[in-house]
């Protein structure tokens, strides 16, 4: 017999039984962001961003979206001692907790927070970058990896989050609530597997992951 999927609630949990316990301050802010309703990148994905680090081992990586630092601190944590994780963020309470957790993480090195809106920041980075991790509003996906690719290297990664949007980018069926995200989403999701600078491809991890190697 044949079956529809593969992937139900009961593989899932066998999957998630193979993953090891994290440090406690990752757990502590996992705990953090689910209490105070604070997204972060899911621990399937966050896994795999941390995979593609250790093969990649870039030296300075580019994260806009910080939130409060949890998915900077995993990328930092398993960089090399010389490497940097540059990450943007516009909210200032959670630029405030994530300064709290990097503090306690002891990656006051290793990851460089710049304040204010990444679309008015990225353009003034002189830097080029190994990795970028995009994870900010969907409204402004578009406008934020036209920005980005240019400050990535030549056979560097791009990596972006929530490209399945809940399942919605696939829907037929959308809350009016989604609508709008749902749009941008979809659009940018054609921007980005036909984008003639990268080789892209969108895996169904998380809430769908992209990932493009820059060309
Ligand atoms: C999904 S959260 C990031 C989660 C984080 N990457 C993690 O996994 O731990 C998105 C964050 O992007 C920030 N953000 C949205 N638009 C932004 C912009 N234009 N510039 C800077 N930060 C932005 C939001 O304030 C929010 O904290």
């Amino acid at each position: 017999m044949k079956m529809k999927k593969i992937i139900y609630p009961a593989q899932l949990d066998y999957i998630s039984s193979f993953v090891k316990k994290n440090n406690p301050l990752i757990i502590e802010m996992g705990k953090f962001a689910l209490e105070n309703k604070i997204p972060i990148l899911s621990k399937d994905s966050s896994e795999f961003l941390e995979q593609i680090v250790q093969i990649k081992k870039p030296k300075k990586v580019l994260e806009i979206g910080m939130a409060i630092a949890y998915s900077s601190i995993r990328i930092a944590k398993i960089l090399s001692s010389e490497s940097v994780v540059t990450t943007i963020e516009i909210n200032k309470v959670n630029i405030k907790i994530a300064k709290t957790y990097i503090k306690k993480a002891n990656m006051i090195k290793k990851i460089k927070v710049l304040e204010g809106d990444a679309e008015d920041i990225i353009p003034t980075i002189k830097d080029k970058f190994d990795l970028i991790f995009l994870d900010a509003d969907k409204e402004d996906y578009l406008t934020l990896f036209n920005l980005s690719l240019e400050k990535l290297k030549k056979g560097g990664v791009i990596f972006i989050d929530n490209l399945l949007w809940h399942g919605f980018a696939a829907a037929k069926k959308i809350p009016k609530k989604y609508k709008n995200s749902t749009k941008h989403i979809r659009n940018f999701n054609y921007h980005f597997m036909n984008s003639k600078s990268l080789k892209s491809v969108l895996l169904p991890i998380g809430d769908g992951i992209g990932l493009g190697i820059k060309l």
